[in-house]
């Protein structure tokens, strides 16, 4: 799984009582730490009453902060996501649209997705989405043109309201 690299600086780090010598690329994977079970005993099931308090459920308040100091979802420290807030309020509005308007179940039939035997070393588990290491993509296109639809351009037109738009027909004119 892949990892956030930084790059060491001059005269080296110590890390984990290991001396790295500048210019070394390190970083720790964000699966690796999320699945560490000193800080997430139960990493590979699905509970997320882990992170609420409740002497129902056994969760002590010791527990969440513990969970709490090594979520780095969005990264931590001074490279950390600047757009974590914003993210979590799209996310929390949309969930709860989507709660609000829908009925979910799982859909029937094979589950796809999960792991199986035959993927190897880690990827056993079938109640595991199986991750695959995509931070950034690259790729050329698409390219797209645009065109104003008729009644749109009609309407540009006789009322003379976008700029962009009366430039374009003046051209088509000529
Ligand atoms: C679930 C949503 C998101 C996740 C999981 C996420 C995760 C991250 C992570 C892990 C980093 C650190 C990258 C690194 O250290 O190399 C990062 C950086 C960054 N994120 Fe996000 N992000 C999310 C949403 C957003 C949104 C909505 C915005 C902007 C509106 C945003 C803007 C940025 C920017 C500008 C940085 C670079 C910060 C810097 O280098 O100083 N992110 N994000």
């Amino acid at each position: 799984m892949g990892i956030l690299a930084r790059q060491v600086l001059l005269g080296g780090i110590e890390i984990d009582g290991k001396l790295i010598p500048s210019g070394t690329q390190v970083g720790t994977s964000s699966y690796a730490i999320h699945h560490n079970e000193e800080y997430f005993p139960n990493a590979f099931t699905y509970s997320p009453e882990c992170w609420i308090v409740d002497p129902e459920t056994g969760v002590s308040e010791e527990d969440v902060e513990q969970a709490h100091s090594a979520f780095c979802a969005f990264s931590l420290g001074s490279k950390g996501c600047i757009g974590k807030g914003l993210a979590y309020a799209e996310l929390t509005v949309t969930l709860a649209r989507v709660l609000f308007l829908f009925y979910l179940r799982e859909a029937e039939g094979e589950l796809i997705g999960g792991g199986k035997p035959e993927l190897g070393f880690g990827r056993k588990r079938k109640n595991e989405y199986q991750i695959q290491d995509r931070f950034v993509g690259a790729r050329d296109g698409p390219i797209i043109e645009f065109k104003a639809r008729v009644v749109f351009a009609y309407w540009t037109v006789l009322f003379n309201k976008n700029p962009f738009m009366t430039v374009l027909n003046r051209t088509a004119i000529r």
